[in-house]
């Protein structure tokens, strides 16, 4: 299996100890990187640089997230506002304008997302003052976005418990 001229048997052994460690090693690494950086992405987008570094507001891009269910997405247009002028011949920002010439939505990959009988509104729980570090971590310190908080039924009942706020199923599941 593995020929190594001269060495004694204990040697040989050891060898082949070190390398099944290291790929050990190796593989959780990769698994560890997986979880701690979330999902890659058509764009590189960091919400790190935008949101962390230049300060810009969650609310120009997630406009949504006070009048809806939903937070939203912004669109290749709402990236072009400032792309058109900043880094525009940048590779990973070239990729936006290449989207926006083939008039396609960036096909961002979808970090969180509850089953479908299960129903959630930013609106209620933004104008009840939560901020959205308290559900999403700190996004400000993420390149890619992942969950910091399994959205399991436990995260969503203890807090309503806690707010003295109702945990009849018929809120959630209709
Ligand atoms: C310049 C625009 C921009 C700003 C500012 C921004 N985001 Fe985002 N956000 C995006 C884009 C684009 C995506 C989709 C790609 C991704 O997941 O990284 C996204 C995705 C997310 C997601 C994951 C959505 C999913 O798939 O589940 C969360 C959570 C989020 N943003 C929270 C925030 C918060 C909190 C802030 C403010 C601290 C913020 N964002 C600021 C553009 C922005
Ligand atoms: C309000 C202005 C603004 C908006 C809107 C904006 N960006 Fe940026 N973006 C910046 C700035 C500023 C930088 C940093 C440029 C630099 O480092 O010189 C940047 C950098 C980047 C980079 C390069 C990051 C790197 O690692 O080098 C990418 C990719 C990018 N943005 C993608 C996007 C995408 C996708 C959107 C739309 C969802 C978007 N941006 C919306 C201002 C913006
Ligand atoms: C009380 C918890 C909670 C708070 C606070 C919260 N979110 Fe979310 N967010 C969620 C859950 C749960 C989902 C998954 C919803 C789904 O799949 O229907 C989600 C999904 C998202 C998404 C992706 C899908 C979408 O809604 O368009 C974005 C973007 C997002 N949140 C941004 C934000 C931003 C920005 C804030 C602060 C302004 C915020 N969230 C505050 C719990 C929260
Ligand atoms: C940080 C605490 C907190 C967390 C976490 C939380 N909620 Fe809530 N939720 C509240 C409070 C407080 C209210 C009452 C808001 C109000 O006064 O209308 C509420 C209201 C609601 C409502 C009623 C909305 C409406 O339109 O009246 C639904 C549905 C709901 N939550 C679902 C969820 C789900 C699903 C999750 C888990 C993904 C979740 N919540 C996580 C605190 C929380
Ligand atoms: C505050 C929101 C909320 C309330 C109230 C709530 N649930 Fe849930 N429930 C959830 C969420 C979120 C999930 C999805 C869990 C997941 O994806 O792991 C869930 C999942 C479930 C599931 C599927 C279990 C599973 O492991 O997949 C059942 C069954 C369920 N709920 C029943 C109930 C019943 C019965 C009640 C009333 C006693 C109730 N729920 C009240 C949020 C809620």
């Amino acid at each position: 299996m593995l020929f190594i001229p001269r060495v004694t048997l204990p040697v040989k052994i050891a060898i082949i100890v070190l390398v099944v460690l290291g790929l050990i090693f190796a593989g959780a690494g990769v698994i560890l990187r997986a979880v701690d950086y979330g999902p890659a992405q058509p764009v590189p987008f960091s919400h790190r640089i935008h949101a962390g570094t230049k300060d810009i507001s969650c609310f120009f891009c997630h406009q949504y997230a006070t009048v809806s269910a939903n937070a939203g997405i912004p669109s290749v247009e709402k990236c072009l506002l400032c792309h058109n002028v900043i880094v525009p011949r940048w590779r990973p920002v070239e990729k936006i304008h290449e989207y926006a010439q083939r008039n396609e939505p960036i096909p961002w990959v979808r970090v969180n997302r509850m089953p479908e009988f299960t129903h959630f509104s930013h609106q209620a729980h933004l104008a009840r003052g939560f901020d959205c570090s308290r559900c999403h971590g700190n996004v400000k310190e993420m390149d890619r976005i992942r969950p910091v908080y399994k959205f399991d039924m436990k995260f969503c009942v203890n807090c309503h418990w806690e707010n003295n706020f109702s945990t009849n199923c018929y809120i959630c599941h209709w």
